[in-house]
């Protein structure tokens, strides 16, 4: 058969990819499928049983991270391997990782249906809570089977209700048994929507990034004195809320002050005890810090956190800093890149070289083994919430990019 004109079918990827926006489906129109809650759990039973109906090796290790190989005509030689994540941010979108894991899939039907036979064995793989949204750190999956977390580290995290990662990993029943440990790869490929504007802007179907930025995570917690509102003068007041305020206000005006390309951000606070007639006597908030430059990341966060001191001596609070999580931007690799633009050119689909500004656990597996990722474009630029919305074509056209990167790194050499 002629290789080059096998093409995915776009028809069953939109239905897979509708079935699964089942699961945990918001009246928004979006998805909740917080990493190894219930529907983490029903998406998964979903994933493996579409597995089952082809002939492929399932794994599943100790973080949960599940794998299905296909087997190559020599087993020996190191895999091919795509994927994404399953879980979603609350109240997210319906395209953000899932799309990597479902057109993995779709590739991983194609190839069975066409009865191909590939020299390399090919491996799709859903990457445990690459999120961190209910569970800090992100990538966490990728990035304890790269190496580069601690396994029980990652076990002890807690969400904020107190449950612990590895006894909620376990109550999912996705505690497997595959020691978690990087294999070697012949290269990783991942499918995402672009989760930003450039791509629309530009009117281009296919994103091929160069890298992503780096990413730095910190824990906030200030701690002043609460009381009650009515009788308690301003005058002395440790208002725990107002010196966060402040704070949250000083890291936004950042990126600006420090010049260079950065972004930063407070996206989830927490407010104690919150009554409307207690001054707030503790306070919990998050920073994301990201930049391209990690040096100028760095610097941002040095100085920020002297501001933050400052700000909470002079509110008379007391202030807690965790340097939570960091990930150094990362480019991928050269040969990778070359060979899905030159696929995309093959498809006639048109390109936009880009970097990604969104974390993805292809930056973890990038520090092991040859690594490129394919962004197809998000409608208005927007991600992480509801109304996340990808076209069917791009989708189809996004997962034929994949399956002929996969193919080629799998047939040849
Ligand atoms: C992952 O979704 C991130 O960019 O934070
Ligand atoms: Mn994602
Ligand atoms: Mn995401």
């Amino acid at each position: 058969m002629d290789v080059k004109s096998l093409r995915i079918n776009g028809a069953r990827l939109r239905h897979t990819l509708e079935e699964m926006a089942k699961i945990g489906a918001t009246a928004g129109g979006g998805v909740h499928r917080l990493a190894l809650s219930d529907e983490d759990k029903q998406a998964r039973d979903l994933f493996l049983g579409w597995l089952q109906e082809m002939d492929v090796e399932v794994k599943i290790d100790e973080m949960g991270n599940m794998f299905a190989q296909r087997a190559g005509k020599n087993n020996s030689l190191p895999p091919v391997l795509s994927g994404s994540h399953i879980d979603s941010q609350p109240k997210g979108g319906r395209f953000d990782g899932i799309l990597g894991v479902m057109g993995a899939l779709e590739v991983l039907r194609t190839i069975h249906e066409n009865r191909l036979e590939t020299k390399r064995p090919v491996t799709i793989v859903n990457w445990t809570n690459e999120e961190g949204s209910r569970f800090a750190p992100a990538m966490a999956g990728s990035g304890v089977w790269a190496g580069k977390l601690d396994r029980d580290w990652v076990y002890a995290r807690t969400d904020i209700q107190g449950k612990k990662f590895g006894e909620e990993l376990k109550r999912i029943g996705y505690r497997g048994q595959q020691p978690v440990k990087k294999q070697p790869i012949h290269a990783y490929f991942e499918l995402h929507i672009e989760q930003g504007p450039i791509l629309e802007e530009e009117g281009k179907a296919i994103g091929l990034p160069k890298g992503i930025i780096g990413l730095y995570w910190y824990d906030v917690t200030v701690e002043g004195q609460a009381n009650q509102v009515g009788p308690t003068p301003m005058e002395g007041r440790r208002d725990a809320l107002c010196a966060a305020a402040e704070m949250i206000l000083k890291l936004n005006e950042l990126p600006a002050g420090m010049g260079g390309n950065m972004v930063a951000t407070v996206g989830e606070i927490h407010n104690f005890p919150n009554s409307r007639n207690i001054i707030p006597g503790r306070v919990h908030f998050t920073v994301d810090i990201r930049s391209w430059d990690d040096g100028l990341a760095i610097r941002a966060w040095k100085e920020v956190r002297k501001n933050f001191e400052q700000i909470a001596g002079k509110r008379g609070c007391t202030i807690w800093i965790d340097e939570t999580w960091s990930l150094e931007h990362t480019a991928f690799d050269q040969k990778l890149l070359k060979r899905l633009e030159g696929i995309t050119e093959q498809l006639a689909y048109s390109k936009h070289s880009m970097i990604s500004g969104a974390g993805h656990d292809a930056g973890y597996l990038n520090q092991v083994a040859p690594t490129a990722m394919i962004f197809v474009p998000s409608i208005g630029g927007r991600s992480h919430v509801e109304v996340e919305e990808t076209k069917w074509e791009d989708c189809e056209r996004g997962a034929n990019v994949l399956l002929h990167g996969i193919l080629q790194s799998a047939l040849g050499e």
